[in-house]
This record gives structure tokens, C-alpha cells and sequence, in this order.
């Protein structure tokens, strides 16, 4: 891929999101011998970005319904970083595209109805000729993803283990994007909120999962008091992104011969500190609970959504620079020992920590393609722990973010 012209093209250089991974990659990218460029639909609003940003970068046009021009972007670069979404509406042609012309491929999409249908379309052959396709690459879902191979390796390196179980136990303060909202918006649209609910939605078939096992997967529904952190949490609206990824992960380390565990599992979510816990994370699953049953219905979210963030917007600079996430992660070894991970950072993770993992996922395609996990025959339609793995926990690291497992405590 060295003839390509371009190490990484921006894709939605325009969004909310991709004019900060524009800014992202001026600011961070500029040191190191990297040839990149923006993309969109309108070169108008490129030119606007490019000289409001002050960066220099080539403008390449494609509109995602125009296959030619999808075809012809992806053909001239070595990576693609996609912020253009809802991605089941513009992502498509652009995946279908990287796995014909074997251009690797990062994104922050949330949207697991269509992460499966790329695995079902596309994983053999981006597996076969060692192309990583690796969606899911923004706060969803890297902070559990890579927090649960952090821990899971640790308990079986370092206490000569297993891992039984991980849980990820969120906190966190930022905005919320009117891109986020379209996408969430599409999937109900679509119809697609019930396949959302199979909790091993993005397993790589012929996976068989016992009674118990699914059971034991099953989302949480409702608010419940944790003995293991001593506190009430409630479900995190992010989890059943997040557990998809994190199991896909485990399943294809599974078939690899690097299992996290013989009965691994997995869960996450939404942690309230004491003395008010209990009546926080009862008020927010209420909420929550209220918000899903309105906007199920069509003109129910027909009458809300001019109410709420359109594409194109979001949080303000103070929100987005306030905003901080904390990810704490609690694995539990087969001898029944306990290890303490964390995965956090300030910035709203929507944005400012979307944008650092999206950016250094890409960074880690184009600039350390010979260290990446599984060398360079591994493809398919990868998740950041098994596409990226330790290289992206250095780099993030290097970004000043905080990624550490490692307090053990007795049974
Ligand atoms: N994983 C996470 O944590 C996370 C966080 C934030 C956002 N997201 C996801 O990221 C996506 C973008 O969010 P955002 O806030 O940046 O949204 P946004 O501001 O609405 O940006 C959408 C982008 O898609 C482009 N687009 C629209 N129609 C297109 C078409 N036909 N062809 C090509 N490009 C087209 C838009 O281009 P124009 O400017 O020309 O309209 C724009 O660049 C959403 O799916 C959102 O859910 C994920």
C-alpha cells in the first residue's frame, strides 16, 4: 500500500466530531512523516473548514451515494476515519469500498444492527487478505473494550489465571451531539431496536451460548445495589453497544487460541457514589425508561426531535472542555482474586475523548501497522482490542490519558 497517495483521509471532515479530528490531526499528527487529507460531500463546506482551521491538508469530494467517487477516495489512502453518520445511512459504500481496495478502516459508530451486517457481509474476505475493518472506535466503545483486555491479560500474565468475569462501572459529565441523537433516532426508524436487545448480537456465527449464559448476559434493566463496589448503579444507556464489542472481542480471541477465560463475561454499568446512590441511579433509570417509551413511538419522536441538538451541532467549548469520563473496571480471576483497572480522562467523552480514540485508532493503522496485534495477516471486521490493541493503549497513554489495571485484592 505504499503507492497509495495518502496515509489517512478524514471522512465528515464537516461534522461536529470530524472538524475536530481535523484539528485533532493538525495539532498531533504534524510531527510524525504523515500524509493526510479531509473528505466530504461539499467542497464548499471543506474549503470553509480547511481555512477556519488553518490547516493545509487536500480536499477530496465524494458523497457516500455516489459509489464512483466513494471508490476513487478510498483507492488513494491507506486508511479511512469515518465520522460521517448515521452510519447505516452513510457508511456502507465506504466499508464495502475499504474491503475491495483493502484500506483499513476506523469509526465511532454506536450502530450495532449495522456493525452486524458488515460482520455478515464482510469479515471473511477483510479477514482473508488482512484488511482491519474496526468500527465502534470513539467512547464506544474503546475505554471497556481495551479496559477489559487490560485487566483480563493481567489477571492471566500476571496471577497465572483466568478471567471469570470483567464489570465496567461508568461516571462521566459532557453533552450530547445532534449526530448522536439523528443516529439513535435512525435505528428506531429502521426497526432495528429489537435486534439491538441480543446480547451476543456481534458474535461471529456458529457461536453457541447455553441458557445460563444468556441469561447471565442480559442487560440490566433496572437500578441494583453492587456489593462488590458497595454502592447502588443503575444500567448505562451505552451498554448495549459496549457489551457487544467487548464479547465480540472475547469471541475472536476465543477462536484465535487466546481466550480471556473458559466462561468469560461480561457487564457495565452506571456507578453513583453515596449518600444520594440509591435515589440517583433510581431517578435516572426512570428516566431513562420514560425517554426509550416516548421516543419508541413515531410521533412521539416526530414531536420531540425539533426540540433536541440537530446534526451538525453540539456541546459548547466549556461543556466539551468540563466534560471528564471515568471507566472503572473490576476483574474477577478464577481463583476468585480481584483486579482494579481504570480507563479515564478529562474532556466530554462524546467529543473530546471520541475524538482522541478515533484519532490515535487511525494513527495506530497508519503509523504502526507492524506492531498491531496478530501481525499483518489479521483482518475482518475487528474490534479495538483485537485490531488494535496494545499499540492503541500506548498511544493513548501517550496522549496523557489514563489506562491502568493492576490492585489486586484477596478474594
Ligand atoms: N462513539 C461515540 O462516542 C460518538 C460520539 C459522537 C458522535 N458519534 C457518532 O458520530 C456520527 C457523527 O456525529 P456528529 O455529531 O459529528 O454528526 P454531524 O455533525 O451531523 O456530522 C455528520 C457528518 O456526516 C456528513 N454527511 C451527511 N450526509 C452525507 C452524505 N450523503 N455523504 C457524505 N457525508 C454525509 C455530514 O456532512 P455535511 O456537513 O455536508 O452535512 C457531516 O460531515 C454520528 O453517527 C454519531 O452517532 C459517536
Amino acid at each position: 500500500m505504499t503507492d497509495r497517495l495518502y496515509d489517512v483521509v478524514l471522512y465528515g471532515a464537516t461534522g461536529f466530531v470530524g472538524q475536530q479530528t481535523v484539528r485533532y490531526f493538525a495539532q498531533h499528527a504534524r510531527p510524525e512523516p504523515l500524509r493526510w487529507a479531509i473528505a466530504g460531500r461539499s467542497r464548499q463546506k471543506l474549503e470553509s473548514v480547511r481555512a477556519t482551521l488553518g490547516v493545509e491538508a487536500d480536499i477530496l469530494v465524494a458523497d457516500s451515494q455516489d459509489p464512483r467517487a466513494i471508490d476513487e477516495m478510498v483507492a488513494q489512502t491507506r486508511v479511512i476515519l469515518s465520522t460521517a453518520g448515521p452510519f447505516a445511512l452513510y457508511g456502507s459504500a465506504i466499508v464495502d469500498a475499504c474491503v475491495r481496495f483493502k484500506t483499513h478502516y476506523v469509526d465511532i459508530t454506536g450502530e450495532t444492527p449495522w456493525v452486524e451486517e458488515l460482520c455478515d457481509r464482510h469479515h471473511a474476505r477483510a479477514a482473508s487478505d488482512g484488511t482491519r475493518i474496526i468500527p465502534c472506535c470513539g467512547f464506544d466503545s474503546v475505554p471497556s473494550d481495551l479496559g477489559t483486555y487490560l485487566v483480563a491479560r493481567y489477571i492471566q500474565q500476571k496471577l497465572g489465571a483466568s478471567c471469570q468475569t470483567v464489570k465496567a462501572y461508568f461516571q462521566m459529565t459532557g453533552g450530547l451531539n445532534g449526530g448522536t441523537l439523528a443516529s439513535a433516532f435512525n435505528l428506531y426508524d429502521s426497526g432495528q431496536t429489537d435486534r439491538v436487545r441480543d446480547p451476543f448480537l456481534l458474535d461471529p456465527p456458529g457461536e453457541q451460548h447455553t441458557p445460563a449464559e444468556i441469561a447471565r448476559n442480559q442487560d440490566p434493566e433496572r437500578p441494583e445495589y453492587d456489593a462488590d463496589i458497595e454502592t447502588w448503579v443503575a444500567p448505562f444507556v451505552m451498554s448495549p453497544v459496549n457489551t457487544r464489542i467487548v464479547r465480540r472481542s472475547s469471541a475472536l480471541f476465543d477462536r484465535w487460541q487466546q481466550p480471556y477465560g473458559p466462561d468469560f463475561a461480561y457487564q457495565e454499568y452506571l456507578k453513583f457514589d453515596p449518600p444520594l446512590a440509591w435515589l440517583q441511579a433510581t431517578g435516572v433509570s426512570a428516566g431513562m425508561a420514560l425517554f426509550e417509551s416516548i421516543v419508541r413511538q413515531a410521533p412521539l419522536r416526530r414531536l420531540l426531535q425539533p426540540l433536541l441538538p440537530q446534526p451538525g451541532s453540539g456541546p459548547s467549548e466549556q461543556t466539551m472542555n468540563e466534560g471528564w469520563f471515568r471507566c472503572e473496571l473490576l476483574g474477577t480471576a478464577s481463583d476468585g482474586r480481584k483486579v482494579k483497572g481504570s480507563v479515564c480522562d478529562r474532556g466530554d467523552p462524546g467529543n473530546r475523548a471520541t475524538v482522541k480514540f478515533l484519532c490515535e485508532s487511525a494513527l495506530s493503522l497508519a503509523l504502526n501497522e507492524g506492531e498491531l496485534p496478530g501481525g499483518l495477516e489479521r483482518g475482518g471486521i475487528l474490534t479495538p482490542a483485537t485490531g488494535l490493541g496494545d499499540v492503541l493503549v500506548e498511544r493513548l497513554r501517550k496522549t496523557g490519558m489514563t489506562l491502568e489495571v493492576g490492585v489486586v485484592t484477596s478474594k
